[in-house]
């Protein structure tokens, strides 16, 4: 246990061994951590559990250095397993104790573990009282799930967001003060890309409705990663930022090959962006991890999308990657599709179809090279490049 504030304990695990997550969806290159908190005032409220692989570790934890009969309350932000997954085995030892969430909350937990327990439903502006602490709840519906919600600590200031503000991200420290910052907005960043984008409307309007309540926030307390205790509010203007279709001004040149013909078109793509004066990054979407590379759309003002022809279609894993920015309904991103082919030669317009498909705004017709690409036939891809470029600041 460790004391993020007075009264307030971090009893979470760190799972340094991660390296994906929702199965085999998300990429976690630096591990993660599952943050439950419990709060020891007059009351003693734990607040979220770990994933299930970790329960017995964390219920005997807790036991240990609280006593789990001294629990006079749980609340569960949000039901997904890597913070409700060790429930079960909790209420095995305390199962009269009062369990705080929401609607959906209480309909998740009974379809993940079929059990009726004491559930306590709450709303938007609901609390309970702990002592000298109150506990003060927030409704955060489709943020990622229709149960989540967060809980405001009043007297400690402390804002307990849930998966809102996390990272991917097991660090030998716990604050935000203390890590390598370019890791750590990485991994917020990664964490917002590929989870929060398609409900980036909602998340603005959820941090307003929060701004405008004018409470104070000295620590902004996730589910996952580093604790914000240093200037919070920085992660919920980067959110206000992410959240407004953003980007960097760049443009993803994304490709697969079988034999370097798409390759050789999508540095050529690249070179005749840069000849315009625009930033261009070269990714090989079959070999790099997809989560970087939906990261790296992202932050794109632009994407160009490369795949050869196979058996009259494209790669898998270019098909994968589009399938997967379909779901994240990217706004705002310009696109142009190419590609390599022998014989048939249906690949760009299947990629500049599934580009239209997931919400991107096509700015021109796709280019295609039959075989190898000559010289000539490189050049003219540089110019589909530039002449991109000038589209993009038409
Ligand atoms: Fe960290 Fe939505 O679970």
């Amino acid at each position: 246990m460790i004391e993020i504030k007075d009264k307030i304990f971090w009893v979470g695990v760190k799972d340094w061994e991660l390296r994906h997550f929702h199965g085999e969806e998300y990429s976690t290159h630096r591990g993660s951590t599952y943050n439950s908190y419990l709060i020891k005032d007059q009351k003693i409220a734990l607040v979220d559990t770990v994933w299930t692989p970790f329960h017995e570790d964390f219920v005997k934890q807790i036991d240990q250095d609280f006593g789990l009969q001294n629990i006079d309350l749980i609340v569960i932000n949000h039901t997904e397993q890597d913070h409700a997954g060790s429930l079960l085995y909790l209420m095995e030892k305390i199962p009269d104790t009062p369990i705080y969430c929401t609607k959906n909350g209480a309909a998740m937990i009974k379809g993940h573990f079929h059990k009726d327990w004491n559930f306590n439903i709450v709303k938007t502006g609901d609390s309970v009282d702990l002592g000298e602490y109150k506990l003060v709840f927030v409704e955060t519906p489709m943020l990622h799930w229709p149960d989540n919600m967060a809980t405001y600590v009043t007297g400690a200031n402390v804002l307990l967001s849930n998966d809102a503000f996390g990272q991917h991200y097991a660090s030998p420290y716990l604050f935000n003060d203390l890590v390598d910052q370019g890791e750590l907005f990485q991994e917020a960043l990664k964490y917002y890309a590929n989870i929060l984008t398609p409900f980036s409307k909602l998340v603005r309007s959820k941090l307003k409705e929060i701004k405008g309540l004018n409470i104070p926030i000295d620590m902004i307390a996730p589910s996952h990663g580093i604790i914000w205790r240093d200037n919070p509010m920085q992660i919920v203007e980067k959110y206000d930022q992410w959240a407004d279709n953003y980007n960097e001004g760049t443009v993803a040149v994304l490709y697969d090959t079988m034999w370097g013909a798409t390759r050789k078109m999508a540095l050529s793509i690249a070179r005749g962006l840069e000849n315009k004066g625009l930033g261009a990054k070269v990714l090989n979407i079959g070999t790099s991890d997809k989560n970087d590379v939906i990261t790296e759309i992202f932050k794109s003002k632009a994407v160009i999308v490369g795949s050869s022809t196979i058996n009259g279609g494209i790669l898998s894993a270019t098909a994968a990657i589009l399938e997967v920015i379909k779901g994240l309904k990217f706004k705002e991103k310009a696109a142009a599709a190419f590609g390599s082919y022998g014989w048939s030669g249906e690949s760009p317009v299947i990629v500049e179809k599934r580009l239209v498909e997931a919400g991107f705004n096509v700015l021109m017709p796709s280019i295609k090279m039959k075989y190898d690409p000559t010289d000539e036939n490189l050049k003219e891809c540089e110019a589909f490049g530039e002449t991109f470029a000038e589209k993009m600041r038409a």
